[in-house]
């Protein structure tokens, strides 16, 4: 089935997006950490308590920590704004800066957010007009990302859907779905798209360590959206990949390298070994705004480790604080274990950095015109 004869669904269920919405002057959060028990939104209007959100995984995944950051540096404007109304330009765009800095640094593994912030802040460096001309163009940056997100997500799942047409049992890492986009998802877009296709799909969920974001939120997301599920450890993926009970891996991606290599959550890379050594196809999804054309492979990428209560537990109970633990957050797989990458720009099989080369140029270019970028 070519792309043009899938339909593009709606988001499944619009209040489980990433954001109740810019309203009233306020950023409005799901918090995440609290799902699947409780649907509790936060109403954000100071920089800080969105930085807080971010780091406490509040609000996670790679284009919704981009997006949250965009409206957090229009919350600093205003502050900024608020606090000395006569500023100067240049005082303004320096205090803007140093938001914008400690923005950028709430996590360091998923690209979106650095580049959101450094994209936004150079369009404001170049904008003509006053401070408060420029904290309205801000604002209406992060408009237009969250925009362009939704329409990527959209995109990428008709691309997806288009060429994983036929398979039905899926596997999935993580939550990589409508929590973290401003659309139906990254990695979970295309089986969106099938089913509203209606084409019968399964979706496996992992990600039982650290965080239980796949049994937690990913669950919880199908579970709204109707698709038929079951959650699993992951050290239980690869004798399902090896019983045939499988036919695509698909998962997300915090940043896709120059060359391929994918970062994303902990437990992707086994996951695309054990893929591979079964032949079963392991897919990654993301916009364009993931793409880093500057990093070029993904030993270079600063991968997050996490601290307290996540490292580990025995049983119900924490282990000690001193208990050496090793906890990265996210790994990353080369991208010769990656049988395609799906953009909104189509599907790219064999990614590697001369194959990717175009898309590379094509999203550096993207992210200096539209302000998902750097
Ligand atoms: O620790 P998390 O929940 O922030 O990890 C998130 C992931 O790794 C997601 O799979 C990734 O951000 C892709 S989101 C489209």
């Amino acid at each position: 089935m070519k792309p043009d004869d899938l339909p593009v669904p709606p988001p499944p269920v619009t209040p489980l997006r990433w954001r109740g919405g810019w309203r009233d002057g306020a950023l409005h959060l799901l918090d995440q950490t609290r799902l699947p028990r409780h649907e509790l939104w936060r109403e954000h209007t100071d920089p800080d308590s969105v930085i807080e959100d971010i780091r406490r995984l509040a609000v996670r995944g790679a284009p919704a920590i981009g997006m949250a950051g965009a409206y957090a540096l229009v919350l600093a404007a205003r502050h900024v704004l608020a606090d000395r109304p006569a500023m100067s330009r240049p005082d303004f765009l320096a205090a803007l800066e140093a938001h914008g800095a400690r923005i950028a640094a709430a996590r360091p593994t998923a690209v979106n957010l650095p580049g959101a912030i450094a994209r936004h802040l150079a369009l404001v460096a170049e904008a003509p007009g006053s401070p408060e001309q420029l904290a309205e163009a801000l604002h209406a940056a992060a408009l237009e990302l969250d925009a362009y997100e939704r329409h990527a997500c959209a995109a990428l799942g008709q691309h997806g859907a288009a060429w994983l047409w036929g398979r039905t049992r899926f596997l999935t890492h993580c939550n990589a779905g409508s929590l973290v986009t401003s659309g139906i998802g990254t990695a979970l877009a295309p089986i969106y798209v099938l089913q509203a296709a209606g084409q019968a799909v399964h979706v496996h969920a992992d990600e039982s360590r650290p965080l239980l974001q796949g049994l937690r939120l990913t669950a919880y997301e199908l579970g709204k959206a109707g698709i038929p599920h079951r959650v699993l450890a992951d050290g239980a993926a690869a004798s399902l990949l090896r019983r045939g009970a499988i036919d695509a891996v698909i998962t997300g991606a915090d940043r896709i390298c120059a060359n391929g290599d994918v970062v994303n959550k902990v437990g992707t890379y086994p996951l695309a070994l054990a893929a591979r050594t079964h032949g079963v196809p392991f897919l990654v999804a993301a916009p364009l705004s993931t793409l880093d054309p500057e990093t070029p492979t993904g030993a270079q990428v600063p991968i997050e480790e996490r601290e307290g209560d996540q490292r580990a537990y025995l049983a119900s109970e924490a282990v000690p604080d001193s208990l050496p633990a090793y906890a990265p957050a996210f790994d990353f797989t080369p991208a010769e274990l990656v049988t395609a990458l799906i953009t909104e720009q189509g599907v790219l099989e064999h990614p590697d950095k001369m194959r990717l080369a175009p898309w590379v140029t094509q999203a550096a270019r993207l992210q200096t015109r539209h302000p998902g970028g750097r």
